[in-house]
């Protein structure tokens, strides 16, 4: 094993997340040919695999130093100006059997590791599974196409996060784009309040607030609580201690409650909260919002009494 090609060096620490490597001072080059693929020695973010009988446990490289990060005593025993690599572990794989995530046998001390070459790639990322689609290449190799399972991105829900100008809106047309290239006739809503994505789907019907050709009209139903309030009545979230601002949202829910029996199907009304976004009538919460402020009470009524429609 030590004289194959992707031979890197040995295990000189291991901890319950982490493993160290010394890289072997007679690597021939920091940057190796591996069936005419170049490879670079401990740069960040690169596989390592370590082979331990039927079981090859597989690490992303994390840091890189010239010189280990334990006490001083035990440096000492090292030469200085060798390579020691961190590597995370980060799943491993029995015989035959796929990848799978989690570590169940750990590397111990002087056990080999091995540089991770595309075919390794294609154990770790390769498989296309039923419902998959694929989302770009892997950045250590043009030929390793990356997947994601299109059930658990849509049915859940799902965040892309990066720095500015990492590309994140780049990563959000390729999976859009990739959706409705494997599924044709899916249909995608994009709220896109920059108007940035418009040029990447030019199929795309794009309604825009204001625009002549494709108006957005957006229906006042669909403002949660505080902005309608704030629409209607001119009302400020900093208002919710007033009585009239309580009301006001008792009455938006039991208005919505009525209307719980949608063409597209039921909604739980235990579920509907002021906010929630199920039409109901403007002309009802007129009529509602009209007789409170113009009915005439006898004196002896109960104040305490459900004030929510009680005229209906
Ligand atoms: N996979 C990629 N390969 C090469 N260049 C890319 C890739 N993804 C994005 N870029 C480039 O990086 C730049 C920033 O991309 P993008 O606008 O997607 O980033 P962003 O994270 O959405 O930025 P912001 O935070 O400003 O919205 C763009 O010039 C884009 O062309
Ligand atoms: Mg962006």
């Amino acid at each position: 094993m030590i004289n194959e090609i992707t031979y890197l060096g040995k295990i000189i620490r291991v901890d319950s997340e982490t493993v160290e490597v010394e890289v072997s001072n007679d690597i021939p080059s920091a940057a190796p040919i591996i069936n005419g693929r170049l490879y670079k020695i401990g740069q960040i973010g690169t596989f390592i695999k370590i082979p331990i009988g039927n079981i090859t446990i597989y690490g992303i490289v994390s840091s890189v130093s010239n010189t280990p990060s334990q006490t001083e005593e035990i440096q000492d025993k090292f030469n200085y100006g060798s390579l020691f690599l961190t590597v995370q572990l980060v799943g491993e794989k029995i015989g035959d059997d796929d990848f799978e995530k989690g570590i169940g046998t750990y590397p111990t001390m002087n056990d080999e590791v091995h540089l991770v070459i595309e075919m390794d790639l294609f154990d770790i990322y390769g498989k296309k599974g039923n419902g998959f689609i694929e989302i770009g290449k892997h950045s250590s190799s043009e030929n390793l196409a990356v997947y994601a399972d299109l059930h658990k991105l849509i049915l859940r829900h799902c965040a892309i996060l990066g720095s500015t100008g990492s590309g994140k809106s780049n990563t959000t047309v390729s999976i859009l784009k990739a959706i409705l290239s494997d599924y044709q006739g899916s249909r995608i809503v994009l709220v896109d309040p920059h108007g940035e994505y418009a040029s990447a789907f030019p199929d795309a019907t794009v309604f825009k607030i204001g625009d002549t050709v494709g108006p957005l009209f957006v229906p006042f139903w669909l403002m949660n609580f505080d902005e309608l309030a704030f629409f209607l009545v001119g009302a400020k979230p900093t208002d919710d201690q007033r009585t009239e601002y309580r009301l006001f949202r008792e009455l938006i829910t039991t208005l919505k409650k009525r209307n719980c029996h949608l063409a597209s199907g039921e909604v739980n009304e235990n579920f509907i909260t002021a906010d929630s976004p199920i039409p109901f009538s403007a002309r009802e919460l007129w009529g509602e919002m009209n007789w409170w402020l113009n009915a005439s009470f006898p004196l002896q009524r109960k104040t305490n009494k459900q004030l929510i429609l009680l005229h209906s």
